[in-house]
């Protein structure tokens, strides 16, 4: 059986959160052990340091954000990972490939520096399967609106260098599906779910 690390990624609004509890009611339906949870958030500390971070009126530097989300994956990591890691299936709604494409490619934070917190706070830890979630450009000023968090009230320009950060990130990797957001979510979840069948060999 499959108990990997499957993560759902992309910018704001591609619809990740909606196919992640798809797969989750999915895995369900077939009796298969999972957690799912999102970054920032899942564990009950790591919802703490969300809401600061999230915060419409935060006044946080870009740095300080980065070292928050950062502390908010350590506690998932220990709480959350650790203990499931080969006995359950996890499914992460954003991981480390976020903060490349948001705090590198979107803010300019150094890369290394990057991954070497990262490393600090998860060792070599890796998604082992990843869906990428993107958008037509002349779309993705569409789909952000909405204003939900500080992050809705960045440009179209700012999600496009994050959304390149993301295509350049995962580019070679071998283990990710790209879905496009502009089509039918039906149409994409059922891409998404075949997939789920073949890495997890069942029907
Ligand atoms: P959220 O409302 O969860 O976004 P969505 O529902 O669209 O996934 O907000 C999370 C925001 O945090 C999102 O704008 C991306 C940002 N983020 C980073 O900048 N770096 C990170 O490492 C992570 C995990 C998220």
């Amino acid at each position: 059986m499959y108990k990997k690390i499957i993560v759902f990624e992309g910018v704001d609004g591609t619809g990740k959160s909606y196919h992640i509890n798809q797969v989750a009611k999915f895995l369900k339906s077939k009796k298969i052990k999972f957690i799912k949870f999102r970054e920032p958030g899942g564990s009950s500390n790591s919802e703490i340091i969300r809401k600061i971070i999230l915060k419409n009126n935060s006044s946080l530097s870009k740095e300080s954000d980065l070292l928050l989300y950062l502390a908010a994956r350590k506690e998932n990591y220990d709480k959350l990972i650790k203990p499931n890691l080969k006995k359950k299936i996890i499914l992460i709604d954003r991981f480390v490939d976020s903060t490349l494409a948001y705090q590198h490619y979107g803010f300019n934070i150094n890369e290394k520096k990057i991954k070497y917190l990262n490393n600090f706070v998860i060792g070599n830890l890796k998604a082992d399967y990843t869906f990428l979630h993107i958008l037509p450009h002349k779309l993705l000023a569409k789909r952000i609106g909405g204003k939900k968090n500080k992050y809705d009230n960045y440009s179209k320009k700012f999600y496009e260098k994050v959304q390149n950060g993301f295509i350049k990130i995962l580019g070679k990797n071998k283990h990710k599906m790209i879905i496009k957001a502009d089509l039918t979510k039906k149409f994409n979840e059922e891409k998404i779910i075949n997939q789920i069948k073949k890495l997890l060999k069942i029907k």
